[in-house]
């Protein structure tokens, strides 16, 4: 299967890109593998013709906005992001029309059609660098991520209008959890993503983006980990720092849509040039500005 997955990608000029939550075996087969930010900065330096984006469908969407005249594809275009889908573009339009003065603000967890309402977005890599560029009595919308705002807000000591998103993976992950692994490893800093409740952030040592992660592991002089986020990552931490060792703070926080890609429909897709990511270019054009201040800014 890589074997064929190579060759297709020196027929079609293709370059694979994947998340850090995708199957270890995925991420073996891509060119680049990294977190929401790495991967939008790497998506507009890309010179290939055709982008397989192996991920979530908003990943790919941002990839094909950053690269209107190539081909995005995606493996298998039903996976999405339960969070992604917990506001609508309505519903920010309605939301902004009882705050006017706002600015709004997207987590890239986001529908193209939601960041084209917003004036920039973040990811769980730059939010803070972003936010702290608004003045301190800026009013500001935060959507769809409730716990990344709310984590952000907190560490700027701002308030935000946070809208009651969340992402059901990573609410399984508990507090509890974080006490009994740090009960089994002693010592092992704990990492885990801004997307979990306060009170499991509260009871981390670390609180990181995917990326975030894999650099502390590399910084740090600790030898064991316990890491509180989908279990796709530890494939990377463990790839990467092979003296090291890294503990699931729970091995269920599996997200279902990031495992749908695999080595099989990977091929296929490049195979079939399927299924092509496209979004309407009035859309297009406006989430463009709001990822653009977010690459500039962050
Ligand atoms: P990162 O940007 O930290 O990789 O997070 C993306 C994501 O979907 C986390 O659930
Ligand atoms: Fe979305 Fe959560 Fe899956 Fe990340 S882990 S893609 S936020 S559902």
């Amino acid at each position: 299967m890589n074997g064929e997955i190579e060759a297709l990608k020196k027929s079609r000029n293709a370059v694979v890109l994947a998340h850090n939550y995708c199957r270890g075996e995925v991420q073996d087969a891509a060119d680049f593998t990294g977190d929401s930010l790495e991967l939008a900065r790497r998506a507009t330096q890309v010179d290939a013709d055709v982008i397989v984006f192996c991920g979530v469908y908003f990943m790919a969407e941002t990839a094909a906005i950053l690269n209107p005249s190539k081909t995005v594809l995606i493996p298998d275009a039903s996976a999405g992001c339960a969070m992604a889908d917990m506001i609508t573009a309505a519903q920010l339009r309605e939301l902004k029309a009882k705050h006017p003065g706002a600015k709004a603000v997207c987590y890239v967890n986001s529908t193209a059609e939601v960041k084209a309402e917003c004036d920039t977005c973040v990811t769980s890599g730059n939010a803070e660098k972003v936010m702290r560029t608004f003045p301190p009595d800026q009013e500001i919308l935060f959507v769809p991520d409730r716990h990344l705002g709310g984590h952000v807000a907190r560490l700027l000591g701002r308030t935000y209008e946070l809208w009651p998103g969340h992402c059901p993976v990573h609410a399984a992950l508990t507090a509890e959890a974080v006490a009994a692994a740090r009960k089994l490893h002693p010592g092992a800093p704990v990492l885990v993503h801004p997307e979990c409740a306060e009170a499991v952030r509260d009871a981390a040592d670390e609180r990181l983006s995917t990326g975030g992660m894999c650099k502390f592991a590399r910084e740090s002089g600790a030898a064991e980990f316990l890491v509180g986020t989908e279990v796709g990552i530890l494939h990377r931490l463990r790839k990467e720092n092979p003296g090291k060792t890294f503990w699931p703070v729970d091995d269920r926080i599996v997200c279902p849509d990031m495992k749908k890609t695999t080595l099989e429909n990977l091929a296929a897709s490049l195979r079939e040039m399927k299924t092509r990511v496209v979004v309407p270019e009035d859309v297009a054009v406006r989430a463009r500005r709001a990822i653009d201040s977010m690459l500039e800014l962050g």
